[in-house]
């Protein structure tokens, strides 16, 4: 009985993977954290066993993938490997295909894309591409789609935090150079979603991560936003997918990607589209032989001609889903990613309640927050939807009980769909003694396995949960 109903399942999803070009009509995903950008903090015991220091200091101690690969340059690709090929694997994507989970978000670090590493001064692990192609092909055998999250950024997005994969307070991304790297980072992914079979099932790109919320401190990002819509449309129009409003006005002459890149990157720009301005074109240009040295790394031949095989997901030729943290993200006048999109564009909010700032520390507040949560009608009324909740949880600053983490669960799954949908931070976390409970409120599968969780993402055990808690219009 129970064989049959993961037959059927497993039907269900693949047949719904043959036509995937946009997010499922509702996101039920969660997050492939500290797989290919790790965060000591969430596998504490196994960052000891690698060589780590603590999971819990920043500077001045070895808490991150730049500082580890500083320590051991000489064993740090293989002992990565080793994380890369156990901290996710068929197994758990077997776990979240039956837990009807849809989307996973893939944080990933600049680093994946090894030319952009300026090996004289940063100091990064090799090979994680080759664990992504792995990865997102088992995801793609199980119906999941995926979205590319650029989640730590060339130069540093976010002072003092693992996550972006080194930390420090020195926050770089804001410049020139790195704004470029960036852009070159994007049209690689681009052209591989749409080249390599193994990322077919590939929907969107995410252009930067949590940036700095005081948009006052993230000068050039507006400008930033508008670069990335128009690096991965560039793309799109080489290889010959539509663009809405936009074609190439000559015909390329070639079918080698990297030749392509390079003679419109060098085309009189008066004879070209608008959106190949010069901040683009230089991407384009350096990201052409990028490619020659990805797709060998990848034994990919069909990302060198762009004629030779389109990723079967990607037969009709839909463009990506560009993907942004949403314009209330920042406060102090922020751009709005709005004003970027060209073609489809979805929208990434992340909440959590246990940092502080967000409702008292009671469970009664915590509900009343989530039962009246705006944010969804907040973006809308600024042009941004879609929108998903790309990172949410089940952590508290107070103790909960396993009455109210029921409630949380449900309450929380009920506003976030009242967007596109939810993205749980994270799929996993590490079971140890060093770790204690952690799992019960970080883990998704953990948090099925306890039943806070519902085994169908889309059910509630209590759909009236939130009704002691909307505050009445007449009494507001
Ligand atoms: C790489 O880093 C070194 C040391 O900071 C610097 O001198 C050099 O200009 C950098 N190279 C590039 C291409 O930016
Ligand atoms: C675009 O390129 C110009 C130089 O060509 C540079 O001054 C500007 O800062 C770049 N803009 C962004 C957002 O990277
Ligand atoms: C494709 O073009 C690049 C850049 O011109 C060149 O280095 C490469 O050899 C070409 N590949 C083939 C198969 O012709
Ligand atoms: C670019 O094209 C414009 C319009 O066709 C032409 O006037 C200009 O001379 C060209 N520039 C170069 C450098 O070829
Ligand atoms: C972890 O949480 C679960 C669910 O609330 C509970 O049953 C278990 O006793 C907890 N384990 C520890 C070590 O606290
Ligand atoms: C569901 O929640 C509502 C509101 O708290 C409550 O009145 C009701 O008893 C709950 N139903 C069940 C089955 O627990
Ligand atoms: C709103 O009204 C309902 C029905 O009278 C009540 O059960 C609920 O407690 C009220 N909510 C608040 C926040 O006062």
């Amino acid at each position: 009985m129970q064989h049959l109903v993961a037959l059927l399942t497993s039907f269900a999803l693949f047949t719904a993977a043959a036509a995937v070009a946009s997010p499922p009509s509702k996101i039920y995903g969660v997050n492939l954290g500290s797989w290919l950008v790790l965060e000591a903090w969430m596998l504490p015991q196994e960052w000891l066993d690698m060589g780590g220091t603590s999971s819990s200091c920043c500077a001045g101690c070895i808490s991150d993938e730049w500082s580890f690969a500083q320590a051991y340059p000489n064993t740090v690709d293989e002992i990565f490997d080793t994380h890369w090929s156990t901290w996710f694997t068929e197994d758990h994507v077997q776990q979240l295909q039956a837990d009807g989970i849809n989307a996973v978000r893939i944080p990933l670090g600049y680093w994946i894309v090894e030319p952009l590493v300026n090996r004289s001064s940063e100091y990064y692990p090799r090979g994680g591409i080759k664990q992504l192609q792995r990865g997102v092909q088992q995801l793609q055998d199980a119906g999941i789609v995926v979205i590319l999250d650029h989640h730590a950024l060339p130069g540093v997005q976010t002072a003092n935090q693992q996550f972006t994969g080194h930390c420090t307070s020195d926050v770089e991304f804001y410049t020139p150079y790195n704004y470029h790297r960036a852009l070159v980072w994007t049209a690689v992914m681009t052209a591989l979603s749409h080249l390599d079979p193994a990322f077919g099932n590939v929907f969107a790109i995410e252009a930067v991560n949590e940036p700095i919320m005081d948009a006052n401190q993230t000068p050039g990002y507006g400008e930033f936003q508008i670069n990335f819509v128009q690096t991965v449309r560039a793309v799109e129009l080489i290889l010959g997918i539509p663009v809405p409003d936009v074609t190439l006005p000559f015909s390329l002459g070639t079918s080698n990607t990297t030749a392509a890149f390079m003679k419109v990157a060098a085309a009189n720009s008066t004879s070209l589209p608008a959106i190949f301005n010069p901040n683009v074109t230089a991407a384009l240009a350096e990201a052409g032989p990028i490619l020659l040295q990805v797709a060998a790394e990848l034994a990919s031949p069909s990302v060198l001609d762009f004629t030779s095989t389109q990723a079967p997901v990607f037969s009709s030729k839909t463009p990506l889903w560009t993907n942004f943290m949403d314009v209330n993200w920042q406060y102090d006048n922020p751009p709005n990613p709005a004003n970027a999109a060209i073609g489809p564009q979805g929208y990434d909010n992340h909440l959590y309640y246990n940092y502080g700032g967000v409702a008292d520390p009671n469970p009664d507040a915590y509900m009343y927050s989530i039962c009246n949560l705006q944010r969804v009608q907040a973006d809308a009324a600024l042009g941004d939807t879609p929108l998903w909740f790309g990172e949410w949880g089940l952590p508290t600053q107070f103790d909960a009980t396993d009455e109210f983490l029921y409630m949380w669960a449900d309450a929380q799954k009920m506003a976030y769909t009242e967007g596109a949908g939810w993205i749980f931070w994270n799929f996993n976390v590490e079971k140890s003694t060093l770790a204690g409970n952690l799992s019960r409120q970080w883990s998704y599968l953990d948090g099925v396995n306890y039943g806070f969780l519902t085994k169908d993402p889309a059910a509630y055990h209590n759909a009236s949960v939130c009704d002691p808690y909307y505050y009445n219009t007449t009494s507001a």
